[in-house]
């Protein structure tokens, strides 16, 4: 659809609009009176959002790809069938298709208290049978209002039962990530890809961040706590249906080493994603669905 049918047939005055965004790709803006978000139909991916008055809550980079068939850089890709590379399949693209892919709109609809909801979905075709043998109808809803309300379904519209992984891989704005700290995993066994791919259990202590940090966190349900002491806030990412948490910071080599991710860039972003992948992945019943939630404020 061209930005002027997604405008006559989604557009509702005073809360949603759609214009040409980064590489002139299509961008669904959300705007309510507590706050606004952006949405890329490029990977069902936010962009941006924010309080009235307040800082960006998401983090975006300014060498971000804004192209069919690449992803977007920050903001909350969504992660689907796998997370990180594929065992076994050199070819296949970083995190699954879903971010690569254009989704469509199949509702948005306003809320309570002045909220309002858009839901895109991704359904299996010839396209994504090539890459993964199997048939899936995916759903992504996000809420914008007080807090940012995201919600991914999956569900096997296959006749054999398959296992796969999922990610809402978001990216948060922080003053500067060497004094930041996440909190609300205490005592979780994780594997740390920085660290040689080895597993541990973290302290009582909260995650702090000294260097390159990016590990998988397994069975992990609590809501994570990200406190910013030079912003002055406390971002909570609250979840359901996610049995893990990634937390990333690539720090001053890995930044230097990728394309669409400026040099300078790593101190001031931090992911925390809701994830369900590796010890966590999903297997899922033909007929069957599941759906993951995060919900930041
Ligand atoms: C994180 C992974 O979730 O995403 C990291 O744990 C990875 O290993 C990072 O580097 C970014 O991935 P990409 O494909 O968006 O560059």
């Amino acid at each position: 659809m061209t930005l002027e049918q997604l405008n006559q047939r989604w557009a509702i005055p005073n809360l949603v609009r759609f214009d040409a965004g980064g590489g002139n790709l299509p961008r669904m803006i959300l705007s309510t009176a507590d706050a606004e978000a952006h949405v890329y139909l490029h990977g069902a991916h936010v962009s941006h959002y924010q309080h009235r008055g307040e800082k960006p809550i998401l983090w975006m980079s300014a060498k971000s790809w804004y192209e069919p068939g690449k992803p977007i850089r920050g903001g909350v890709p969504v992660i689907f069938p796998w997370f990180g590379p594929r065992a076994g399949h050199p070819e296949s693209p970083n995190h699954g298709f879903a971010r690569l892919r254009s989704w469509k709109i199949v509702a948005i609809e306003p809320g309570q208290n002045g909220s309002v909801t858009a839901t895109l979905a991704l359904r299996s075709d010839e396209q994504t049978r090539a890459a993964w043998p199997h048939d899936f109808d995916l759903h992504f809803s996000l809420t914008v209002g007080r807090s940012l309300q995201m919600a991914l379904e999956v569900r096997n519209t296959g006749r054999e039962a398959f296992t796969f992984d999922e990610a809402l891989h978001t990216y948060f704005t922080v003053g500067d990530i060497r004094r930041a700290s996440v909190h609300g995993l205490a005592g979780a066994s994780f594997l740390g890809k920085a660290e040689g791919n080895a597993r541990a259990t973290q302290g009582s202590e909260p995650i702090t961040f000294t260097g390159e940090t990016d590990r998988i966190y397994f069975n992990t349900r609590a809501a994570c706590t990200l406190e910013d002491p030079v912003l002055g806030r406390r971002i909570v990412v609250a979840k359901s249906g996610s049995e893990a948490t990634v937390v990333w910071n690539p720090w001053i080599t890995k930044a230097k080493a990728m394309p669409d991710f400026g040099d300078d860039e790593w101190p001031g972003m931090v992911c925390v994603e809701t994830v369900n992948a590796m010890d966590n992945a999903v297997r899922l019943e033909a007929g069957q669905s599941h759906v993951m939630t995060a919900e930041i404020q």
